[in-house]
This record gives structure tokens, C-alpha cells and sequence, in this order.
């Protein structure tokens, strides 16, 4: 059910300090911690002596010490120290916990519990990630990733469910909703959704308020305003149960002083109005099993990603997406 062959955020580098830290990723615990040079490792999150999560203990000269008894873990995962033992005893063969790749880049902390032969690929990079100043964040929500990747493809929910804080409300509120064109694409890693256009593709001129909205697999939606101001929006779904997900978010801050990331521990109202709202849907599904959607075509984005999405987990998207028109035009109104 998960995507298992990827790499997913663990946390932002910004909250890892000197302490480990807890992360559940793909139904899993893991602890992260800052090792030899300060470079992040990540294990499992149980203590291979009595269970106790490692989390709860502390790093010491690069090395993870569980806080029960004091077992020392390397960044490998095999345990090197054990207090209790006298002078000439030695420590247990193969005693030590599982290990998973862990690299730090783009301001986050990244983990790939893919397993596999040999090395991963590269953890992907934010593009354009040195160019902004950004606000980070990070707030956990009791729905699938899914619905969260869904939802920011969705073009014609910010006018109903953004009062005050999108753009779109207040567009529609000035103008009236307006019949639009948008443009979908199939891109080798996702798809991505442009609007309003032309019926030919091209922009559709005067105060262009024209925006790119792309998905990458796995788990990473992005926002960019093609004209007027620069916006930049970078969103990590991140699943940590089937029903759960924690969501990363990175907006790039509109004049450039300030940190190069400044972590924030609340969460923006725009983003909370989504969560509500989605949680609300994973609550009813929950509640009263699949009762089946209507679709319209102004949800064809949302439906063309749960379709890329349930082939990459049965492994299938190489082969299916020739099977895809590479561009559809939709016609909504917003
Ligand atoms: S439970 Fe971790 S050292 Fe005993
Ligand atoms: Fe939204």
C-alpha cells in the first residue's frame, strides 16, 4: 500500500539538534540523530536489549545511548558499548538494531526505508531551494497522504474552502466565478496542472494570474505562480500510517531577509482549513466504509494522480503512463 522505493522526510534539519528525535515514516518508528560531523543517521526505534524506544535516550560522541540501561548504538546501528558488562565480557554477536540511509539536504532530513540491493538513488533535491528564503513547518493530519496530494491538485476548492486566505476567493469575490481552461500533463515522475490557459496551451494573457501545480512521486506537491509575484509552495505528504500522514510544508517568503529557513511551529491558517476539511473525509470513510464519489470534470487532476499513485504501488507506472494522453485540457468553472 505504501511506496515503499523512495525517500521520505524524517523531520526538518531545523528540529534536529543535539537530541534524537522520533519520526514515523511508512508505519514505522524510527529515531534520527546527528552522528560523527554532525551528519544525520537513522534507525529503528527500539532498543534490541529491552525495546525502550532510543528515541528517549541521548546522543553521545556521535553515538545513540538508549535511556534505560545505557546501551551505545553507532550510526550503523550496531551496538558498541554496553555499561553493564565487566572488564573481559563482551557484547552479544550481531547485537544492534537496523539502520536505514539518512542524508540531510534542502533543509530537510531525509530517510529511505526502500531496502534493496546496494546504494539508493540520490534523495531528491527542492529545485530552487538556494534561491528563496523560505518558512517551514510541519503539521501531523489524521487522513491518508493521498487525500492531501489530492487535494492540492484540486483547482476548484480554494474559492469555497479558502475564504480569506487564497488567492482564488478573493478573485472569485471580485470577479464572479469565471469559466476556465486548465491544462494537464504527464510528466515521467507525476503529472502537473496549469491554469487558466488557452485552449492551444498558451498563457492566457493580461494580469496573468496563471499558476503550475505539479505532483512527483511519491509524495510532493508543488505550487509556482507562473506570473505576477513569485510564489513558491513545496509540500511533503508524508505517510505514517495508512490513514495518517504529517504534512512538510516549505513557502517561500515574499521579501528576501530574514534565515535562509525559518521553522514555525504553527500552523498557517490556510493550511488548517484544508486539514479539517480532509480529515472530515477520511472520518466518514472510516465511519461508512468506500460509499462511492461522484466526479465531475473539474476533479479529472485529482482522479488522473490516485491513478498514478495506485500503479506506482503495485509497481506498474513505468509501463502504464504511455498508456496516458500526455496532455488533457479541462474545462471548469472557478
Ligand atoms: S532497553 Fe535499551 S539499554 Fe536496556
Ligand atoms: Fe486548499
Amino acid at each position: 500500500m505504501f511506496l515503499r522505493p523512495y525517500w521520505y522526510v524524517a523531520c526538518a534539519s531545523a528540529q534536529l539538534g543535539a537530541a534524537p528525535r522520533a519520526a514515523r515514516v511508512l508505519d514505522q518508528d524510527i529515531v534520527v540523530f546527528r552522528g560523527d560531523g554532525g551528519r544525520p543517521r537513522a534507525l529503528a526505534d527500539r532498543c534490541c536489549h529491552r525495546g525502550v524506544k532510543l528515541s528517549l535516550g541521548r546522543v553521545t560522541g556521535g553515538e545513540l545511548a538508549c535511556g534505560y540501561h545505557g546501551w551505545r548504538f553507532d550510526g550503523g546501528g550496531a551496538c558498541v558499548h554496553i555499561p553493564s558488562l565487566a572488564p573481559g565480557r563482551r557484547i552479544p554477536e550481531r547485537c544492534g538494531v537496523p539502520a536505514f540511509p539518512c542524508v540531510e539536504q534542502d533543509g530537510y532530513v531525509w530517510v529511505w526505508l526502500g531496502g534493496g540491493e546496494g546504494a539508493p538513488p540520490p534523495a531528491p533535491s527542492i529545485d530552487g531551494f538556494a534561491a528563496h528564503r523560505w518558512d517551514q513547518g510541519s503539521v501531523e493530519h489524521q487522513c491518508a497522504a493521498l487525500k492531501g496530494l489530492e487535494n492540492n491538485l484540486d483547482w476548484c476548492h480554494p474559492v469555497f474552502a479558502h475564504p480569506w486566505t487564497h488567492g482564488q476567493f478573493y478573485i472569485a469575490l471580485l470577479r464572479g466565478l469565471r469559466e476556465q481552461l486548465l491544462e494537464m500533463r504527464v510528466t515521467p515522475d507525476g503529472m502537473t496542472l496549469r491554469g487558466p490557459v488557452r485552449e492551444d496551451g498558451g498563457a492566457p494573457g493580461g494580469r496573468s494570474t496563471e499558476t503550475l501545480l505539479s505532483f512527483t512521486l511519491p509524495d510532493r506537491v508543488e505550487v509556482r505562480s507562473l506570473g505576477g509575484p513569485s510564489r513558491r509552495i513545496v509540500l511533503h505528504f508524508v505517510p505514517t500510517a495508512p490513514d495518517r500522514c504529517r504534512m512538510e510544508w516549505l513557502v517561500a517568503r515574499a521579501l528576501p531577509f530574514g534565515p535562509r529557513v525559518r521553522f514555525r511551529r504553527d500552523e498557517p491558517a490556510i493550511l488548517r482549513q484544508d486539514r479539517l476539511l480532509l480529515e472530515s473525509a477520511e472520518r466518514t470513510a472510516a465511519e461508512h466504509g468506500a460509499l462511492g464519489e461522484h466526479h465531475v470534470e473539474a476533479d479529472a487532476p485529482t482522479l488522473l494522480l490516485r491513478r498514478i499513485v495506485g500503479w506506482a504501488a503495485r509497481g506498474e507506472w513505468e509501463q502504464r503512463r504511455a498508456s496516458l494522453p500526455e496532455r488533457r485540457v479541462v474545462r471548469v468553472v472557478s
